[in-house]
């Protein structure tokens, strides 16, 4: 059964009618663009939008020829590409789609996708095309749909820029059926260290800047910073780099980009770690904690490896 849309604010059902969805109190949602837009802008999502509008297929596996967002979905996931067909998946936190690409092309799920951020408009620029995606401009407090609605949930690469992680993991479970499954992945607290990082210095006057500002200022360093990154790892001294302000290149990017490729990707993940509003990372066994909190079976939490050397922190669990 497809998932029921209702209005968040309300929990009446909505019905599509044209370029909208309307409840039975007349409150209406436009579909601007192939998106519906349950919220307005500015909120505190604002630099996402600016970053996913500028860079908008620098990381699909599709324009790049490569499997790394394949590799990470199905590796974080361990779920079956035959198996996901005819299901409904939720996706929380799209950005331009690069995992959204992934579930429509390897699989044949029906995917319903969303973002607080503008992004959601590139995802439908790049995705838009298939008609298994339903978008949604909201937030992970607001969503669009009945509670107990989905066979999948998933959730990568968001939860530590949102207010309140725990409250936005149990709004994704909120989401998902009795037996069905929630995955997220996000930033790890590893230890003490974490946060003696460029990134926790200098976020509190980074993130105040304006896109642009803060844009054109990486653009202008990002040669040297490149250049100084890989001299410390030929000195075998790479620890020190977390006092670059930059990228962690090594853990998050392919070898195979080319020099240009590479500048691309850094400038877009140095943007995306020192403009969000929040940067929350969390411990994987306290998310663990949450889920099992929620009455969650077969939780697990861990590193997952995938592209070869790169690592990301998974937590799944089935309602
Ligand atoms: C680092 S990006 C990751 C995008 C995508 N998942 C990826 O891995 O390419 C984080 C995304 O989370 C979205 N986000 C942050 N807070 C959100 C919220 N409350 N509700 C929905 N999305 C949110 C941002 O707009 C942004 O696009």
């Amino acid at each position: 059964m497809e998932p029921v849309l209702v209005n968040p604010y309300n929990q009446q059902p909505l019905s599509e009618q044209g370029q909208k969805l309307v409840d039975s109190s007349g409150n209406e949602f436009l579909k601007i663009e192939g998106v519906y837009k349950i919220v307005n802008q500015p909120n505190y999502t604002d630099n996402f939008g600016f970053q996913w509008h500028k860079f908008q297929k620098t990381q699909l596996d599709e324009t790049n020829n490569i499997d790394l967002t394949e590799d990470r979905f199905f590796k974080s996931t361990g779920w079956d590409k035959e198996d996901l067909s005819g299901r409904s998946m939720l996706e929380v936190g799209c950005g331009a789609g690069r995992f959204s690409e992934i579930v429509l092309n390897k699989t044949k799920a029906s995917l319903y996708s969303l973002d607080y951020s503008s992004a959601v408009e590139v995802n439908y620029k790049n995705n838009g095309k298939s008609d298994r995606l339903k978008l949604f401009q909201a937030s992970i407090y607001e969503m669009p749909f009945k509670d107990n609605s989905f066979d999948k949930v998933f959730c990568f690469g968001v939860l530590q820029h949102t207010p309140d992680f725990k409250k936005s993991v149990n709004a994704l479970i909120d989401k998902a059926k009795p037996g069905g499954e929630i995955i997220v992945d996000f930033y790890p607290i590893k230890g003490w260290w974490t946060k003696v990082h460029a990134k926790y210095l200098l976020r509190p006057w980074t993130k105040k800047m304006s896109n642009e500002q803060l844009l054109q200022r990486i653009e202008k360093r990002a040669d040297a910073m490149i250049a100084a990154y890989q001299w410390l790892y030929k000195l075998k001294l790479g620890f020190l780099t977390r006092f670059i302000p930059i990228c962690d290149i090594k853990n998050t990017f392919p070898a195979s980009l080319s020099k240009e490729e590479l500048r691309n990707w850094v400038i877009l993940d140095t943007f995306d770690m020192f403009s969000p509003e929040y940067d929350n990372p969390q411990k994987i066994a306290t998310v663990v904690r949450w889920f099992k909190e929620r009455g969650l079976h077969q939780v697990k939490g861990e590193f997952i490896s995938y592209g070869g050397t790169l690592q990301t922190a998974v937590v799944r669990g089935i309602k």
